[in-house]
């Protein structure tokens, strides 16, 4: 069997994806898979790469990135028959060649153009196996005001916020600030509605500090979410689909603590070591509470129609109510990430959890 891994790509969190690849290509049951590398450059160019672990790590606190020098990667023009695989070829001194067959596409691409829905259409248009979510959960889930009106209309609760376009802020920018001061509690977080790791994400304590917050998250995306802080803990649950007509099956959830030295956990805190972070599994909530969290997470799975994997994140109330922050279509993925330490403590480790992701996508 032959995967092909897809990382890098256009979004912000170009490197985080290469550092999960990275994670994967040193895990992979190679006794089982043929792999082949497809990094994507920042311009969105898709090169063969290499397949050593080695070259996606962090060196010296940088992440790696997908150089443009690689061979051009061509994608099939056609949709794959059935029984057939997908003919991958590559462009190598202006000359056309084979490059692989491949069974499976594993896209380990977080954030716009890849995380949204637009590499599974390229795929669903191939016929082209691949991991994780369609189309319509992908680019639901990407966009975070979006996700919030779907869980709503199911009766899954969120953090209470607003969404803004670049193009009414330059309209009647203290309309807005008026609004958003009379509606929401302070502490705010502005984040764009479509972007990951915190990117362009700013916790607002002082009305004073919205407007640059705002257009901080307009950078990144010009559609934007202003939500109440919500005082409570911070916890993450794994969900992995499960057979036909079966319950997607969740983790025990886990939690994520920041120190007194931390705002929020934001870009720098979850992958450079600014601050205090720690990661407890199980998050120490009650038996109730810890069960509610999966219930929540399973819920928002099927609602949201997510296939494959997610990692929903919910923040839980010091009342012990359960809010949906944000749900992950492709969680940060390195064997220290959260998703696959959750699934270490349910007994799948990190390469079993792997041969899961790739078998269900072939069925
Ligand atoms: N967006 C990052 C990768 C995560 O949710 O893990
Ligand atoms: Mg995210």
């Amino acid at each position: 069997t032959t995967i092909a891994l897809l990382f890098g790509g256009r979004s912000g969190e170009h490197g985080i994806s290469c550092v999960t690849a990275g994670g994967i290509l040193g895990a992979i049951d190679r006794t089982r898979y043929d792999v082949i590398a497809i990094g994507i450059t920042r311009a969105g160019r898709w090169v063969h790469v290499s397949d050593d672990a080695e070259a996606w790590t962090m060196v010296g606190g940088l992440a790696p990135e997908v150089g443009d020098d690689g061979p051009e990667v061509l994608l099939p023009s056609r949709a794959v028959g059935p029984g057939e695989k997908a003919a991958l070829r590559v462009i190598r001194d202006g000359c056309v060649e084979p490059l692989a067959e491949v069974d499976v596409v594993l896209p380990l691409l977080h954030g716009p153009y890849g995380e949204d829905g637009t590499v599974q259409g390229a795929l669903e248009l191939l016929d082209i196996p691949y991991v994780g979510s369609g189309v319509l959960a992908s680019a639901l889930c990407m966009d975070k005001g979006a996700t919030k009106a779907a869980l709503a209309r199911a009766g899954i609760a969120t953090a209470r916020g607003l969404t803004i376009t670049e193009e009414r802020w330059a309209r009647e920018a203290p309309h807005v600030e008026r609004t958003v001061a009379s509606s929401l509690a302070l502490p705010w977080f502005v984040k764009p509605a479509r972007a990951g790791s915190s990117l362009g994400v700013t916790k607002v304590s002082d009305p004073s500090e919205l407007e640059h917050a705002i257009k901080t998250a307009l950078a990144e995306d010009p559609r934007i979410l202003i939500e109440e802080g919500v005082p409570g803990r911070e916890v993450e649950c794994g969900v992995l689909q499960a057979g036909p007509g079966e319950e997607p099956r969740t983790t025990i959830p886990g939690e994520v603590r920041i120190g007194e030295d931390l705002d929020f956990y934001d870009y720098e805190s979850k992958y450079f070591g600014k601050g205090t972070v720690e990661i407890q599994v199980p998050a120490q909530l009650s038996d109730a509470l810890l069960e509610e969290v999966r219930d929540v997470a399973a819920r928002a799975f099927a609602v949201l129609r997510l296939e494959g994997l997610a990692r929903v994140d919910v923040f839980v109330t010091e009342d012990g109510t359960v809010l949906v922050n944000e749900v992950n279509t492709m969680p940060g993925f390195t064997p220290f990430s959260m998703f696959p330490v959750l699934w270490r403590n349910m007994g799948l480790d990190y390469t079993a959890l792997i041969t899961d992701l790739l078998e269900l996508a072939r069925t």
